[in-house]
């Protein structure tokens, strides 16, 4: 019998990925996934740090693994990720039914750290350097970036892939603890993330997503004189075939050059998409925030994609409520939402953690109540501008990359307790070019092929319409297809309990 491990994933992309690459390198030791915790001997979650409301979530479950844990003292429960990195011993304090805590720059690990577990019958501990405790090249080694085992059924769906090409992040804005949890920004090189591209070509795979913290600050030096940047670099992974779809987040504001914003314009294959957070639209806020931009320049590179890349969505992040966020500059960052023209924005209230700046330096001094009241009315101010960008797409058609189908026919497939027939007449759903959520009526057999679709009605969040035309079948490999349906066959969906996914910091 193979033993069995379940996985539960909380944070952004980047933890998404990470747990793919744990769960690829547990089969290759001959794990398989367990759809519940009670079923597995190994029980792993990929935390996240950036708010006190994801580790609290993680703390809960933990307690209520106490008991799981003391009745079966041969299976191993694992903390692995930002909250592993960030929290230490704390975390072997709190719980101490916790047998393995391994940090972000450590998960290449796990499988070793488990057994050793097992044999010892102690906790295991793999954390890299804090930023302070040494010198940057020995902080950077302690930050092991291990891509390229990929597990096909983790992924969001058979033809999407995340795709990591910078680790860490060097911004240290005052509010975040991802530069100590992530450690120091690293591009990989160009090589390396072209032969992992590939192979997710390869494996059926129709779209990557380029990950890093602050992915447009990519640079890899050659060390002879050549620099290849994000733009050369997606212009070269254009070239794989088998791939339509390339997309890349998270932008930082500052680092965002007029050869990016000219290749998302020209390069056929690349998404028209920027995810790019302002984060507040008062200058005092950013000057706190350590964000080293100003309003006005946030502004003048939003004016530079309109008029080199008038196609591209941009989305933005918010945060409300941070030190000293007076009502005054909290309305600012409302007139930003009202001018920028954002296809959304995710909105957080500013959640105080240890070890940062902020936390040392100033008072969390906006009452929960007021973080409430603001991220509601910031909500509103953006949820008018993305109906106005939705609706107007109505009469448009849109190039969609078929994901499988809607939530709606999924709830209603659960309730009925029947499975999908390949043809039969369901509402399907994907994104597209501009990275809008289209819903239209299709076949799950459509899922992973690229369909043009006329929008006929809009809502702030989702384009609906109806299938035009399907790729032509000249176009359509079937071998490729045939592979991808066949993963997707795999249970996917349930292969990924309690993931939830917000966008990187
Ligand atoms: N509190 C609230 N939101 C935060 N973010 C990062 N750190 C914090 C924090 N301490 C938000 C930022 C970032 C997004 C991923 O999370 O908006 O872009
Ligand atoms: Fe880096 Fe983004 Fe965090 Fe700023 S908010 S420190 S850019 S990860």
């Amino acid at each position: 019998m193979t033993r069995k491990v379940y996985i539960e994933t909380v944070g952004c992309q980047m933890n998404v990925l990470d747990s793919e690459l744990v769960i690829g390198a547990l089969r290759k030791q001959g794990y398989s996934l367990a759809q519940k915790a009670a079923d597995a001997e190994v029980i792993l979650f990929n935390t996240c740090s950036v708010r006190a409301h994801a580790e609290e979530k993680i703390y809960s479950a933990l307690g209520r693994l106490k008991g799981h844990m003391d009745r079966h003292p041969e299976k191993v429960l694992g903390i692995l990720g930002c909250m592993a990195q960030k929290d230490q011993e704390l975390i072997l304090k709190r719980a101490p039914h916790v047998d393995l805590v391994c940090g972000t720059g450590q998960l290449e690990r796990v499988p070793e750290l488990i057994e050793a577990v097992r044999s010892t019958g102690r906790p295991q501990m793999a954390l890299s350097l804090g930023r302070k405790d040494a010198s940057r090249t020995d902080v950077e080694a302690s930050f092991i970036s291990y891509d390229p085992v990929r597990d096909a059924t983790m992924r969001p769906t058979p033809f999407q892939a995340y795709l990591r090409i910078q680790i860490g992040c060097d911004k240290f804005c005052t509010y975040c603890v991802v530069p100590s949890t992530r450690g120091p920004e690293q591009s990989r090189p160009p090589e390396h993330i072209y032969a992992e591209a590939r192979q997710l070509a390869d494996q059926g795979c129709r779209e990557i997503t380029l990950l890093g913290q602050t992915v447009n600050s990519y640079r890899f030096d050659h060390g002879d004189g050549r620099n290849t940047r994000l733009s050369d670099l997606i212009t070269t992974l254009s070239d794989i075939s088998g791939l339509d779809r390339i997309r890349f987040v998270t932008s930082f504001p500052l680092d965002m050059t007029n050869d990016l914003i000219d290749a998302v314009r020209d390069l056929p294959k690349l998404v028209k998409y920027f995810h790019v957070p302002a984060q507040s639209g008062c200058d005092e806020m950013l000057t706190r925030m350590k964000r080293i931009y100003t309003v006005a320049q946030y502004d003048e590179m939003r004016q530079r994609i309109r008029e080199r890349a008038p196609e591209a969505s941009v989305s933005s992040d918010f945060i409300v409520g941070f030190c000293g966020e007076t009502e005054e500059s909290f309305q600012k960052s409302v007139e930003m939402v009202e001018r920028s023209v954002f296809k959304n924005s995710y909105i957080f209230k500013y959640s105080p953690r240890e070890g940062t700046r902020a936390f040392e330096k100033f008072a969390d001094d906006v009452p929960e109540e007021t973080k409430r009241r603001r991220n509601n009315d910031l909500l509103v101010a953006q949820n008018r501008q993305s109906l106005a960008i939705h609706r107007a797409f109505i009469g448009k058609d849109v190039e969609v990359l078929v994901e499988g189908p809607s939530l709606t026919a999924k709830r209603e497939s659960k309730r009925q307790g029947q499975p999908y027939a390949p043809d039969a007449p369901v509402q399907m759903t994907g994104h597209s070019m501009h990275d809008l959520i289209t819903v239209f009526d299709g076949m799950p057999r459509l899922a992973g092929s690229l369909v043009r679709v006329r929008i006929e009605e809009a809502t702030a969040f989702t384009l609906f319409g109806q299938i035009v035309t399907s790729e032509s079948s000249g176009r359509l490999d079937e071998s490729r297809l045939a592979q991808a349906r066949h993963a997707s066959a795999r249970p996917v969906a349930s292969q990924k309990p309690g993931t939830i996914v917000l966008p990187m910091a």
